[in-house]
């Protein structure tokens, strides 16, 4: 074992990353299953409850196995960055119940009546219907634009001084589009604006927002970081801690959005294995990617491993590798989406992305079913897209249930 001044790698934070020893010598961190914890005396209680002293009170503020997963998720989304002074940048996890929760918890946290959110086309569905239909209500109006021409994002900043927040999702849910996270995120630093990013599709293996000096980064934990669709889950990591420890904290706890300590053990053991899989995940979607490209049955596919993605630059810049998630239309539109969809065998028609098997989904009738028809087709969400999420599969068995399917 390497001494403590060696950093340890990546794969060996997925393993260790967070881990503390518990007093029973448990190899794995266990289940708290507790809703409530004791104290040695009144004086105690006030330190823990001051923050004088550290220490878990009730299951809505914490408990161990989920500071397990949360400190592991911090440690690989900081993964060889450092601070302006030269040091490991810090991050502070807050994991949710769900990746909803964790965007929910954040934009409570960041805007108030009066203020506005910049964001753009293709977000994932549920993130566009509470930024487009629920903020409003509260007075927090969205300004939702084409985020590819960072010069049209500053003159749509300038022209409005109530834009307090940029939210990226990077690639988007299910176009696949890139957004340089590096010129959106300087614009932030430049006006003054909260800057964050959804980061469930690239994950921290394939990319690391929190190098373009963004504020908050966001993920769907029920994704590739559970890995084997067990859990729901989502987790809102921030680098100001002191903001993270009072103000953000404090919101995760009134809007009641916790984790719970069975799904943060599912996943803290899906995370043991996330940089393997993630090797697998990527490699097989290139060659799904390649073939489907070449199919005479196929009009279009989203992959930024493509070269004729329109985005390819921008994912090279800032993403290890082109992903494991990839979109596509058959010749024939919807009918044929739809008859594709019922002739697989062996890749499942579900929702949800990032498990070891490969889930396929038809986003316009299932996770966008909630935006209008004009916005989808406005941000590329065609009646005939479908989704893939490659999975852990040998590729050839892959190829041949699709190849089956499509014919
Ligand atoms: C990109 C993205 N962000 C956020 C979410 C919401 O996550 P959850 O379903 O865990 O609430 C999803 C769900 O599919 C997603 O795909």
């Amino acid at each position: 074992m390497a001494d403590n001044s060696t950093p340890l790698g990546f794969d060996t934070l997925c393993i260790h990353g967070g881990h503390t020893p518990e007093n029973n010598r448990a190899h794995l961190t266990p289940i708290y299953a507790s809703s409530t914890y004791t104290f040695d005396s009144a004086e105690q209680s006030i330190d823990i409850f001051k923050g004088d002293e550290k220490g878990y009170i009730y299951g809505r503020c914490g408990n161990p196995t989920i500071a397990e997963a949360e400190e592991k998720i911090a440690l690989l989304e900081a993964y060889g960055i450092n601070d302006a002074s030269g040091s490991t940048l810090q991050l502070k996890a807050i994991l949710h119940g769900s990746g909803m929760g964790a965007i929910s918890t954040m934009l409570h946290s960041n805007v108030s009546m009066g203020q506005k959110i910049i964001s753009h086309f293709s977000l994932y569905g549920g993130t566009y219907e509470l930024v487009e239909k629920v903020f409003p209500g509260l007075g927090v109006e969205p300004v939702i634009m084409d985020f590819h021409d960072p010069n049209k994002v500053e003159d749509a900043i300038k022209a409005d001084k109530q834009i307090s927040l940029m939210y990226i999702e990077t690639p988007a849910n299910p176009t696949l589009q890139c957004l340089d996270l590096e010129a959106l995120s300087s614009l932030g630093k430049k006006y003054g604006i909260t800057v964050c990013v959804d980061n469930t599709f690239a994950t921290p293996y394939l990319q690391q927002p929190f190098k373009y000096d963004v504020d908050y980064v966001m993920h769907s934990t029920t994704k590739f970081l559970n890995g084997h669709g067990t859990a729901v889950g989502g987790v809102l990591l921030g680098k100001d801690i002191d903001k993270m420890n009072s103000s953000i904290t404090k919101m995760h706890r009134l809007l009641g959005g916790n984790s719970n300590a069975f799904e943060a053990f599912l996943l803290t053991n899906g995370l043991r294995t996330f940089g393997l899989r993630m090797g697998r995940h990527c490699s097989n979607a290139e060659k799904v990617a390649g073939y489907l490209a070449q199919h005479s049955g196929v009009a279009e596919v989203n992959y930024l491993g493509l070269p004729n993605h329109p985005d390819i630059a921008t994912a090279r810049k800032q993403m290890k590798h082109a992903g494991a998630m990839l979109s596509f239309e058959l010749k024939g539109g919807f009918d044929a989406a739809v008859k594709f969809i019922n002739h697989l065998k062996m890749c499942t028609n579900a929702i949800s992305l990032g498990t070891c098997d490969t889930l396929v989904s038809h986003p316009a009738s299932t996770t966008h079913v909630g935006v209008s028809r004009e916005h989808r087709l406005q941000f590329g969400i065609t009646d005939g897209l479908i989704r893939m999420s490659v999975g852990l599969e040998n590729a050839d068995d892959i190829l041949n249930d699709l190849e089956q399917a499509i014919k």
